[in-house]
């Protein structure tokens, strides 16, 4: 549209749509520079990561971490290892709290919520299939008795959640839950016979 008063901009583009006009401004300068350093920093980057292979890619970067992790946590696990036999089963109910939470979400599908055993055994009895020291369960909880059903925790819980939970069935020790799964330390031998 020309107006006849006011001059065509000389920036003003050919085209209008329902009155709407474009005008062909430069590019502001920062922009530009931003543009420009883009474009550097992108050249470099691929030199730096993909040609000269200087810096590690995300997925070695994540291998490294991973094992650094893993170092971190085997030595928690070999330190706490260590101090097994020294041990007492804590009597803090924060502590026994958590490991009864532990407990439900883990160990309950095979040992039952109350203890009395399911496809484990029955931990609120007197008889122990490993030994009745509180270091003999936890060795138990660490390593489980992969060839009898029983899993290995070490590596799946923390330190600290075994000893919880160890902790949390040691106050299971006693107590009378219904129908509890018979004992199965020194299983009579006339039982082993029945067909
Ligand atoms: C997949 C089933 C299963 C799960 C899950 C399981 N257990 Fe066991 N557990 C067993 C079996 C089976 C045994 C008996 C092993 C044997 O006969 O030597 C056992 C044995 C034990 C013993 C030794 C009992 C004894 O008489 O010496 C302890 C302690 C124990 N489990 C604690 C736990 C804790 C704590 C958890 C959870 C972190 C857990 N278990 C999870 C199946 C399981």
């Amino acid at each position: 549209m020309n107006d006849p008063i006011r001059p065509k901009d000389p920036l003003l583009l050919d085209h209008e749509a329902d009155g709407i006009q474009e005008l062909d401004n430069n590019l502001p300068r920062w922009w530009v520079w931003l543009f420009v350093l883009c474009v550097i920093y992108a050249a470099g980057y691929l030199v730096y990561y993909h040609v000269l292979n200087m810096g590690p890619l995300s997925a070695a970067e994540y291998a490294k971490e991973s094992r650094e992790g893993e170092a971190l946590k085997n030595a928690a696990q070999s330190k706490f290892e260590a101090t097994l036999s020294g041990l007492e089963p804590s009597k803090d109910p924060i502590v026994v709290a958590q490991g009864g939470k532990t407990f439900g979400t883990y160990c309950a599908p095979c040992h039952r919520a109350d203890g009395g055993g399911l496809v484990g055994p029955n931990l609120c009895d007197d008889y122990w299939i490993h030994g009745t020291n509180f270091s003999d369960n936890l060795k138990v909880v660490i390593n489980g008795v992969p060839e009898k059903g029983m899993l290995t925790w070490k590596g799946v819980l923390q330190p600290k959640e075994i000893y919880s939970v160890a902790s949390y069935i040691y106050t299971l020790r006693g107590t009378k839950p219904p129908n509890p799964k018979p004992r199965e330390d020194q299983v009579p031998a006339s039982t082993e016979t029945f067909e």
